[in-house]
């Protein structure tokens, strides 16, 4: 989709972060928005913005673990400007807790928030993308869901899973004109570690000194949106780590040592 204005984009995680940076780079492509995550009051500050921008937005919040209000929440988010053009399904939650100490009920919520909202947002949009002769998925994957992490167990199971996910989507209705990209960042400065699901099921609660020093979350939307722009299936975006990446696909042996030396933070 080379030319995004007046089209309608759905985007998760809105509130803060990338997805509130995909937000003001949508509106000055001149996309109408709806805005979801699980906090009304973040996201009325982000329709406020947009709005001082001439930028149209309706606010849609709901818990992305409420997996069975989605087809419901779906069906708003179509009728708030009639149709919905873009998906990013954007919002996530990480981990910061070494397997043995990560109860099952913190697996499965990592899952449920990154992964099952996430098919389970594509499989009520679906339908109206058919409808309509095509629309796009934007999906915020991760380096993680490329290679291993420590502290990240469920993180990176959640993130490989959209791979799979995603690829078979793109398979399943390239005929249709459905598009997916799914785009993989490197460290990118938001409130992802301090936000992160400790041991304990509380937030982590620390900006990580590594997490201090990534890309900002304006430059990783511009990356975004020019990926979906050309249409690229997968795009790796930021900093040195993306050459871990071509390290693991090219030497594998020289990749599986290295990653063996990450100090686990
Ligand atoms: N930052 C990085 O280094 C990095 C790198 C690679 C990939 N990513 C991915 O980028 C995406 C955005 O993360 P971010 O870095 O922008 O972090 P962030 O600032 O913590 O933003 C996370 C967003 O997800 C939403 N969210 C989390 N749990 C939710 C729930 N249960 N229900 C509804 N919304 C929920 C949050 O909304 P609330 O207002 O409801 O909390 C917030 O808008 C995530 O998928 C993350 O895995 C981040």
């Amino acid at each position: 989709m080379k030319d995004l204005k007046n089209k309608t984009a759905w985007i998760t995680g809105a509130s803060s972060g990338i997805g509130e940076a995909l937000c003001y780079e949508l509106a000055s492509e001149g996309c109408n928005l709806v805005l979801s995550s699980n906090e009304p009051e973040e996201l009325e500050r982000v329709k406020s913005l947009l709005s001082a921008r001439g930028t149209k937005s309706v606010v849609l919040p709901f818990d992305l673990t409420d997996i069975d209000s989605i087809p419901g929440i779906a069906q708003k988010a179509i009728s708030s400007f009639g149709s919905i053009d873009l998906v990013f399904n954007n919002g996530g939650i990480s981990q910061r807790s070494m397997i043995l100490e990560t109860p099952i009920a913190n697996d499965r919520k990592i899952m449920e928030i990154n992964y099952f909202s996430s098919i389970a947002i594509t499989k009520a949009i679906l339908p109206h993308f058919l409808k309509n002769g095509g629309g796009h998925i934007a999906v915020t994957s991760s380096l993680s869901g490329l290679f291993g992490f420590p502290l990240r167990s469920a993180y990176c199971a959640s993130k490989h899973a959209l791979h799979g996910f995603y690829e078979t989507l793109r398979i399943e209705y390239l005929k249709e004109n459905v598009k997916v990209t799914i785009a993989c960042p490197d460290r990118v400065r938001t409130k992802i570690s301090v936000n992160a699901l400790a041991a304990n099921g509380k937030p982590h609660g620390q900006m990580d000194a590594r997490q201090d020093k990534g890309i900002t979350p304006e430059d990783c939307a511009r990356a975004i949106i020019k990926a979906v722009k050309k249409n690229k299936i997968v795009v790796l975006i930021g900093g040195a780590e993306r050459i871990s990446v071509y390290i693991k696909r090219y030497f594998p042996s020289l990749f599986y040592k290295l990653i063996s030396k990450v100090k686990p933070t």
